[in-house]
């Protein structure tokens, strides 16, 4: 068939547009724009004493669609649920301290604030469940003080996670926020630090807005993720500033797909990656990454799955990142047999795409363990571009592109 210039022309725009429908449309389907602070329904002040009753009441009796605010100030209580349709507003300056008792978020076995076998004993300190248009926002700070000693005890709840893992066990500690079977749930620009466990989860919440926040934990705080999706679909996380020992953010599947996720303009200063998995049971898809610097991250852009937890990880995409920072030893790290790896879940990572990326550790380790021949990891990668002498770690992989062995300086 004879075709003219004109018709040859529109032809090849169609394959590049199929293209890059195929490597670059997976985000949350939402239209999602810069939150704004709900207006108040009642505004409280610290006392000295412990919050906990006070809070809940305001949060209790608040109208939907409304916050309750805590102005400046120290404000201590122990675990908080916010109802549907209700906010939290913490104001520039005021900081809500978590109680350090395990007795308080206890969930009925005293296991809460030791080690055990499976962990799991204690409430979060603030639950947002079955909600619809709940948030936490302002400028103000959520601190889970896991730095200070537990009531009753006399090890830090950090030490507790510690001590736990280096006995292979599991430390019974609360999470930060635990948001889950909800909709429509924003948290904008609030600074949480000091989790004794995860700062966020979400768990089958359909649309989540994270904007503009700051997670701040020390490098060596065991468990500490910052913002863990799990089962959760249209998920946008933007402009923010992570900080953690653990996962900067994991987005996992062990109770549900998760897909349309957008995570941009994001900057990490510490932690241990921009993370998939290790739970990837019922798929994660549709995810892209853009404009991510990240510096001292462990396993940088890391995919981790196995047998046991294992699912399709699919049509991620990662635009714009930069890795730098000697402690970024993995920046790309693909790995489908994290341990535990017994089982018949067969992890499967496919159509994984890096555009521009720039990696500025000297000593630095990309890694891509397919499961086997037949099952290996398929990534493409345009414009990667990492340091000469980085090392390669392959094995069952498939790529499309050429490693760019070109990148010079050490700063994003
Ligand atoms: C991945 O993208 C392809 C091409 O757009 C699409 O056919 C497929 O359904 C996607 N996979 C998932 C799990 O969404
Ligand atoms: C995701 O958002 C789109 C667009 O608002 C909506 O049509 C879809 O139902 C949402 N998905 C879920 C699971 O809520
Ligand atoms: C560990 O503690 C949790 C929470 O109290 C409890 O559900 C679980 O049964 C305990 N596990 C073991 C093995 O003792
Ligand atoms: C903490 O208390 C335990 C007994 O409950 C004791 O064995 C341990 O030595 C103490 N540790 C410190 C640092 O005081
Ligand atoms: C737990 O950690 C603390 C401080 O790090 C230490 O003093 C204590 O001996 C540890 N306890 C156990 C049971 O490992
Ligand atoms: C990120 O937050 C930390 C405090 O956690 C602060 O020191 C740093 O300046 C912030 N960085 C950016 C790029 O906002
Ligand atoms: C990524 O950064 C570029 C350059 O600053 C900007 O033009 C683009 O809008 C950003 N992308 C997103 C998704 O915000």
């Amino acid at each position: 068939m004879l075709i003219n210039m004109k018709q040859s022309h529109s032809f090849l725009a169609a394959i590049t547009i199929l293209v890059l429908l195929h490597t670059g449309t997976g985000k949350d389907l939402r239209t999602v724009t810069e939150p704004k602070n709900p207006p108040i329904c009642t505004t409280l002040k610290p006392t000295s004493a412990d919050e906990t009753k006070t809070i809940q009441k305001a949060l209790d009796s608040c109208a939907k669609g409304k916050a309750v605010a805590l102005s400046s100030g120290t404000f201590v209580s122990g675990p908080l649920n916010i109802p549907s349709g209700v906010s939290l507003l913490v104001e520039q300056n005021a900081v809500l301290e978590a109680s350090t008792d395990p007795k308080a978020y206890d969930r009925g076995n005293n296991n809460c604030g030791t080690i055990n076998d499976s962990g799991g004993g204690c409430n979060a300190f603030i639950s947002i469940t079955g909600a619809t248009g709940s948030g936490i926002y302002g400028k103000g700070k959520i601190d889970g003080r896991a730095n200070h000693i537990m009531t009753g005890s006399n090890i830090t709840w950090w030490q507790l996670a510690y001590n736990a893992s280096k006995i292979h066990k599991n430390q019974n500690n609360p999470k930060l926020i635990q948001i889950a079977n909800s909709k429509d749930i924003t948290l904008y620009q609030i600074t949480l630090v000091n989790s004794p466990y995860f700062h966020v989860q979400s768990r089958l919440t359909y649309g989540f807005t994270v904007w503009g926040i700051t997670i701040n934990s020390p490098f060596d705080s065991v468990n500490s993720d910052g913002i863990d999706p799990t089962g959760s679909i249209n998920v946008t996380i933007a402009h923010s500033n992570i900080s953690t020992g653990d996962d900067c953010i994991a987005v996992s599947s062990l109770y549900g797909p998760s897909k349309h996720i957008s995570i941009y303009n994001n900057y990490f200063g510490h932690g241990n990656s921009m993370g998939i998995g290790s739970g990837t049971t019922y798929g994660i898809s549709e995810m892209t990454v853009t404009n991510l610097t990240m510096n001292n991250v462990r396993y940088g852009l890391y995919i981790k799955s196995n047998t046991k937890n294992g699912g399709l990880v699919t049509n991620i995409t990662y635009n714009n990142v930069c890795i730098t920072g000697e402690q970024s030893r993995w920046p790309i790290s693909l790995d489908t047999s994290k341990p535990p790896v017994t089982g018949n879940h067969v992890p499967q990572f496919k159509n994984i795409v890096f555009n521009n990326i720039r990696i500025l550790n000297n000593d630095a380790t990309i890694v891509l363990h397919g499961l086997s021949q037949t099952n290996p990891v398929e990534i493409s990668i345009n414009n990667v571009h990492i340091k000469k002498g980085t090392k390669m770690s392959v094995v069952n992989a498939k790529v499309q592109g050429t490693w760019k062995e070109d990148a010079s300086g050490t700063s994003c």
